[in-house]
């Protein structure tokens, strides 16, 4: 028996990284898991894999549809819906002079609306069902911006405020609404960039960490958001970066 047997939860962007990290943590805490994504093979890797645990629906969070019948899926499968974590997220990249109306609504869709369509339907059922707790990963880069990320960034903070206008909203239905911002991690997302030796020691510098994180790491954070241990936590942003948000003044450790 785990601290979440009984418990009912969905992931998006489930298939990978960060949230195949907090299936995992999930499944080990005894919670039943439903996971949306796009990517079909993985999803039915993992139901075959955690058959009776698992459900996996093939789902864009961009499309309303596909995320209202995420919600009335799993509960039909599980009997419920206590807590969601809203993952699934990604970029194209560019500068602001060159980057295309596509790229733009592309990231800002994925990021920003996929979040904000996630919340809606996952907290339509739990407001009419005794409460929840729900995650949303925003990034560091709601607070900082970078090169070729204008879009992506912009999404991120979005996600961030909308966070805290859900919990707002919600807290009267026994809602809680709550941000991760992840600082690099080490998924598929950012390992093109990780592996160019320069650009990892670019990151290196200004994490006093000086390493990435796993995505294990982000699970324990998420998974506490929901958990009793969090019940008055709530509109807030937990920021889990081996201390990078504090890096913004240049290091003179080298030069004394
Ligand atoms: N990796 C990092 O350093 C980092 C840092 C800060 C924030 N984040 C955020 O964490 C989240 C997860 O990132 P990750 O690094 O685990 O990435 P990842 O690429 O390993 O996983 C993302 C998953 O989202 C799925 N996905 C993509 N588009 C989707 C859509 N339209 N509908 C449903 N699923 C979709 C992908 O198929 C994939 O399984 C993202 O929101 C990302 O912005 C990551």
């Amino acid at each position: 028996m785990g601290r979440f047997s009984g418990k009912t939860a969905i992931v998006t962007g489930g298939a990978s990284g960060i949230g195949y990290a907090i299936v995992e943590a999930l499944l080990q805490d005894g919670a039943k898991v439903a996971i949306a994504d796009l990517n079909k093979d993985k999803l039915a890797e993992l139901e075959k894999l955690h058959a009776g645990s698992v459900i996996g629906r093939v789902t864009n969070v961009t499309k309303e549809a596909d995320i209202e019948a995420l919600v009335a899926q799993t509960v039909d499968a599980f009997g419920g819906l206590d807590f969601a974590f809203n993952v699934a997220g990604a970029s194209k990249p560019g500068m602001i002079v060159d980057q295309s109306e596509a790229d733009w609504d592309f990231t800002v869709d994925l990021c920003l609306k996929g979040v904000f369509l996630s919340v809606k339907h996952e907290a339509k059922y739990m407001k009419d069902h005794g409460g929840g707790a729900i995650v949303n990963v925003a990034s560091l880069n709601a607070h900082v911006p970078m090169f070729y990320g204008a879009a992506y960034s912009s999404a991120k903070a979005g996600v961030e405020m909308l966070t805290k206008n859900a919990a707002l909203e919600l807290a009267q239905h026994q809602i809680r609404v709550n941000a991760i911002l992840p600082g690099l991690v080490a998924t598929p997302l950012t390992n093109g960039l990780t592996s160019v030796d320069a650009i990892n020691e670019a990151y290196m510098e200004r994490i006093p960490m000086r390493r990435a994180a796993q995505p294990s790491e982000m699970a324990g954070p998420a998974l506490f958001l929901v958990s009793e241990e969090a019940s008055y936590v709530n509109g807030a942003s937990l920021i889990v970066d081996g201390a990078w948000a504090v890096t913004g003044y240049p290091d003179l450790s080298k030069f004394l």
